[in-house]
């Protein structure tokens, strides 16, 4: 497969475990997944992450799949583009969810409180997340898709997108700050 084709696929193959986190941003509010309690000086989580936010940002990722679904398979730039299976449609949302609250737990035991970055945790926390959940829920249409030139190709095109889509969320004033 090319370059260009594999890049393409990785991209959609991750499209599921992208939008969670912007959706989150969006759906965001409410009451605190750690409900305000501590562990030491600091927030078990933060403030930054809701249940709302959550249960959002899994929806948006599951129901952005099933779409996905409607086109596949889609032949574009030599790359076939597969469907989701509902297995894998869920782990890649839900993963990349758990990704990130895991990185914001990881970044309170730091001390960095909430909003402050922690490069590359911040770029690939919901890969390594949606990867860790899809593997063993989805394991066969996982070992099939994400080939190790797949897997590369996600590696270096997600904190480029990352970046980017934060920045704009930010100029956009829907986050903070913008990473
Ligand atoms: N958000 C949420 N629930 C999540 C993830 C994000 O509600 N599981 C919302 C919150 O409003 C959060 C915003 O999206 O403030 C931006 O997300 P993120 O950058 O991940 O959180 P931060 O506020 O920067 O906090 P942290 O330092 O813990 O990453
Ligand atoms: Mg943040």
């Amino acid at each position: 497969m090319s370059v260009l084709a594999t890049v393409v696929l990785a991209f959609w193959l991750m499209l599921p475990a992208y939008i969670p986190n912007n959706a989150a941003v969006l759906a965001g509010g409410g009451p605190p997944i750690d409900g305000g309690r501590t562990w030491g000086e600091d927030r078990v989580l933060g403030d930054g992450k809701t249940w709302r936010g959550s249960a959002g940002g899994v929806l948006a990722g599951f129901l952005l799949a099933l779409l996905l679904n409607q086109l596949a398979p889609l032949d574009v730039a030599g790359a076939t583009l597969p469907s989701f299976p509902v297995n894998a449609a869920l782990g890649l949302a839900a993963g990349a969810i758990l990704g990130d609250i895991g990185a914001s737990f990881v970044k309170r035991r730091s001390g960095r409180e909430r909003g402050k970055p922690m490069p590359p945790i911040d770029q690939l926390d919901f890969v390594i997340g949606a990867f860790a959940v899809t593997l063993p829920l989805a394991h066969d249409w996982f070992v099939d898709q994400f080939t190790l030139p797949v897997i590369a190709a996600v590696v270096v095109i997600t904190p480029l997108l990352h970046v980017s889509t934060n920045w704009i969320a930010y100029q956009l004033g829907l986050k903070d700050e913008p990473w």
